[in-house]
């Protein structure tokens, strides 16, 4: 029969301060706006998405990091947020050490999937933020993942990096084809967002045209503009739909969640066709 099981999302990102956890934040908020049931997994060591999720997080949430090392049930990890549709499950202390603990390899990796399989029953999405280097935890989010979202900062002094930016990019797309050719990951990857950039015209006169042609293709239709809003949400637990719903940051992750929530009824419409 048709179980309808939460698409899992993983941001990722070929160089450091993408944007990353501020996409996996509002991203997340924006879905739950739509009333999608939605669980942020907070998997980058620097636990930063309970900051930006929660006004007054609690002194010490354990979360991902305890979770794994107990191998206990994630539930009472789980912190809720002023959304009622948003809950997060921050990364705790020591989640880097956790996982790549060689010893626990094996046994870790199983826990992590089965847990995010248990989530994926109660939410109709999860949104997984990683670190921008392609550890194990990367590597575990990339393998449970269904789509892959990789963000891509397109402002002057990113734009100098991009020669390191690009041969990280190819990395990271060789990885998720690796993943689904082994047949280990059913991983798609839904595009680029290009942050911190109003248009397709402004990416191109920053990239230079045969540098945005590369890419092109790849884009998502909705693009993240730089945005105050969505700078703040670290500072005052809120994300910007919460803060200040108008601002074109909050406004274009609107758009980003209403696109995906189009396309999953779309495709739900179809899984049930195939398995009534
Ligand atoms: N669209 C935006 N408008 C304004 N500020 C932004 C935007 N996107 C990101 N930032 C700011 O840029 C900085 C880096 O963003 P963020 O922490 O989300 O990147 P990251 O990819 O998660 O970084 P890391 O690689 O360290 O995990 C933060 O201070 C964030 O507030
Ligand atoms: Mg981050």
């Amino acid at each position: 029969m048709y179980e309808a099981m939460a698409r899992i999302i993983c941001i990722a990102a070929p160089l450091a301060g993408a944007g990353k956890t501020t996409a996996a934040i509002n991203l997340s908020a924006a879905f739950a706006v739509f009333e999608h049931q939605t669980l942020l997994v907070d998997c980058a060591p620097d636990n930063r998405c309970l900051l930006g999720t929660v006004i007054e997080p609690p002194a010490h949430a354990p979360g991902l990091a305890r979770a794994l090392q107990l191998q206990e049930d994630v539930a009472r990890y789980c912190v809720p947020t002023r959304l009622e549709f948003l809950r997060v499950l921050p990364a705790g202390q020591g989640l880097d050490q956790a996982i790549n603990d060689p010893a626990a390899a094996a046994e870790d990796r199983q826990w992590f999937s089965e847990m995010l399989c248990a989530q994926a029953r109660e939410h109709d999405v999860i949104v997984l933020d990683t670190a921008t280097a392609l550890n194990g935890m990367l590597a575990q989010a990339l393998c449970n993942a269904d789509e892959l979202l990789i963000a891509m900062r397109i402002d002057p002094p990113a734009v100098r990096h991009m020669d390191t930016g690009f041969a990280s990019l190819r990395q990271l797309l060789e990885k998720a084809a690796g993943l689904r050719k082994s047949g280990k990951s059913e991983l798609r990857v839904s595009g680029i967002l290009l942050n911190c950039c109003d248009n397709a015209v402004e990416a191109e006169a920053l990239l230079g045209p045969g540098t945005f042609d590369q890419i092109r293709h790849a884009c998502l239709p909705v693009l993240i503009p730089e945005d105050q809003r969505l700078h703040e949400a670290y500072w005052l637990g809120k994300p910007a739909v919460c803060h200040d719903i108008a601002a074109p940051g909050a406004q274009a992750y609107l758009d980003l969640a209403a696109l995906w929530g189009r396309a999953r009824e779309k495709s739900k419409a179809e899984e049930k066709e195939v398995h009534p």
